[in-house]
């Protein structure tokens, strides 16, 4: 989703500004600009549709410079992906600004600024703030009480970032509902989306609260809460992110962190070799609300949702609780009724999106007894607002297919279900028996890796199509719908996922020569009725792709062809049966040449409704 960089500084900013937004890229875009305060005093801005690259393009070719600047990547919400539509909006040549979210009242506040005088040039709902602060500089006072003016009158999300060419040396920022971190350097200071951003400048960092509103010069950083006051917010240090953005020997970021999953499972799990290591992973608060949890409500979206789903069937089957799951979109909106000890557990990679921040926040005290969050980001706005906290340690995530921060979601929902049936009487034979099947996890991922090659082979024949299904049973359904979820995201080819008893309710009418199968069929007890839908779909003329334990008895057969996979525990089968379709989503988007890292029209962190 949209990104922001913005700098105060006493050196040149450009090229700090474009590196930020290149590390901004993996977020999803669809246009980029910058505007530079230039030593006369005025405003230069560059704005161009399409990649960053394009936007360097325009600077090398007419070069600005400025030591106060502010820049963006834009993922269109109001307007097409246009140069006209993308930020920085200025007003009256003096205002410059950026903006991620969106306001809701724009179309009130767009009539108001009209009906005053004000020209509107873009189709966003972006402009109406620029004027906005340009009517409050206009009667007199600082940047900063003009963005406190402005603010007020805001409906919606957004954080910004301001320059002012009368203020040349300052930056002022905002932000309610989208992040906006604040980076502290020695003698210059920046504002970003992310910390990402600008790793290559400094590694001290203010993640601002909700409501905040920051002032940044070379020399200077004042925060500002809601009520005005200035307010104290610690700097952290950072020590992520550099490394991250190398890709090192691969040719993506998505398959480079496909390959990191050993390690980044076995960093997720260190420690707990015992349950009640596990309990302490959640925080000092967990063992006395776990002893309160009758009911586990899961809230997440996309691909953390199919985390949560597959969590379902660990915690109903192995701790005994009941779980129910839903899209954040969904429940946010809906009356609901729930039942007395009911545990809130919200699932993000990047602990910002906005649906599943929106659920937690409009869930009641008297709904639940506690709020769990389970995220990849440190000091996102979820991991601020739960009462209890796990951190996965995949480390960054930049394809914007999830891949690792999905596999170490599952096992911290594992480490979970462990916790919470310790409590409910789980016998130790089985707390053992899963903590040792989470040990053997990085290694039956690494031989699911060994089968790169294999699935490579067998991408080839999807490459023409232009439709799959995915079929799986029990806890393997969510794995299907992951991976047809992976394969759409990325190769564009459209694949739905069915639990693979739904097939003869309709789904079979679809079946043909052209439409390629994929069935994740682990060696369980459901392995006896996956065989016979398979039977049916290979009856009809259909083509099939079976991930099948390599003890599970499936041949090679005319139209149908199998991947033997390694023989691993079966808690664990559903993480390393993802980390196949992983690959085959990858081998498959390579091969039709699609943008791997950056998909068409999608974003790393949905930051808005
Ligand atoms: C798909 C994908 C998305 C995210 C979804 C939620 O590969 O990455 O479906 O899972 O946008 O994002 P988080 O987990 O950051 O809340």
């Amino acid at each position: 989703m949209c990104g922001i960089v913005a700098a105060a500084a006493r050196r040149e900013v450009s090229e700090i500004l474009l590196e930020g937004l290149r590390r901004l890229e993996y977020r999803g875009y669809d246009s980029a600009g910058m505007a530079l305060i230039d030593q006369e005093h005025g405003l230069r801005i560059h704005k161009r549709k399409g990649k960053v690259a394009e936007l360097e393009k325009a600077q090398r070719e007419q070069p600005y410079h400025g030591t106060t600047g502010i820049a963006h990547t834009r993922w269109a919400t109001h307007g097409e992906p246009s140069g006209v539509n993308a930020h920085p909006h200025i007003s009256g040549r003096r205002v410059a600004l950026v903006h991620n979210g969106i306001i809701e009242n724009h179309a009130t506040l767009r009539a108001e600024l009209v009906e005053e005088g004000y020209e509107i040039t873009s189709a966003t709902d972006t402009e109406v703030i620029v004027h906005l602060l340009h009517r409050s500089l206009a009667i007199g006072g600082s940047l900063l009480q003009a963005m406190q003016q402005t603010v007020a009158k805001l409906e919606g999300a957004y954080a910004l970032a301001a320059i002012d060419t009368q203020n040349p040396d300052t930056v002022v920022g905002a932000r309610k509902g989208s992040p906006l971190v604040v980076g502290v350097g020695i003698g210059e200071n920046f504002l970003a989306s992310d910390t990402m951003a600008l790793r290559q400048v400094t590694d001290r960092f203010i993640y601002l609260e909700e409501a905040d509103l920051v002032c940044i010069t070379p020399a200077s950083v004042q925060v500002y809460s809601a009520d005005g006051r200035e307010a104290k917010r610690p700097i952290a240090r950072i020590e992520e992110g550099l490394e991250a953005a190398d890709m090192g020997d691969f040719e993506h970021y998505m398959i480079k962190e496909i390959f990191e999953q050993p390690e980044a499972l076995e960093a997720t799990f260190a420690g707990a070799i015992n349950a009640q290591k596990i309990e302490e992973r959640f925080g000092p608060a967990a063992p006395a609300l776990f002893d309160q949890v009758k009911k586990v409500q899961i809230v997440a979206c996309g691909t953390s949702f199919h985390a949560g789903m597959v969590a379902r069937y660990w915690l109903e089957e192995i701790a005994g609780v009941s779980c129910v799951v839903e899209v954040a979109s969904e429940f946010r909106y809906r009356k609901r009724v729930q039942h007395a000890g009911t545990l809130l557990v919200v699932i993000s990679q990047s602990g910002e999106t906005a649906d599943t921040l929106a659920a937690l926040r409009n869930a009641s005290a008297d709904e639940f007894i506690g709020s769990l969050v389970v995220s990849n980001v440190d000091n996102s706005s979820l991991v601020r607002e739960c009462d209890l906290v796990f951190l996965t340690r995949a480390g960054i995530e930049i394809g914007v297919a999830s891949t690792k921060a999905f596999t170490t979601q599952l096992v911290a929902l594992l480490m979970l279900t462990l916790a919470l049936g310790r409590r409910r009487e789980l016998p130790d034979s089985r707390q053992q028996d899963i903590i040792t099947a989470l040990q053997d996890l990085p290694q039956c991922v690494r031989q699911t890796l060994e089968l790169n090659e294999a699935i490579r082979l067998l991408s080839e024949a999807f490459i023409p199509k232009r439709h799959a299904l995915f079929l799986g049973r029990g806890i393997q359904y969510p794995i299907a719908m992951e991976g047809a979820l992976k394969l759409k995201e990325i190769s564009y080819i459209h694949a739905e996922a069915y639990p693979a008893g739904e097939l003869k309710h309709g789904p079979l009418a679809l079946v043909d020569h052209d439409m390629p199968v994929v069935a994740v069929a682990p060696n369980d007890e459901l392995l006896g009725k996956l065989k016979s839908n398979l039977e049916e779909v290979r009856s009809r003329g259909g083509e099939l792709f079976v991930f099948a334990d390599k003890e599970a008895g499936f041949a090679n057969e005319p139209r149908v062809q199998i991947l033997p996979m390694p023989h691993c525990p079966e808690v664990i089968r559903p993480i390393v049966y993802t980390v196949a379709l992983q690959l085959l989503s990858y081998h498959v988007a390579l091969q039709k040449g699609t943008d791997v890292d950056k998909p068409r029209n999608l974003a790393k962190s949905v930051t808005v409704e």
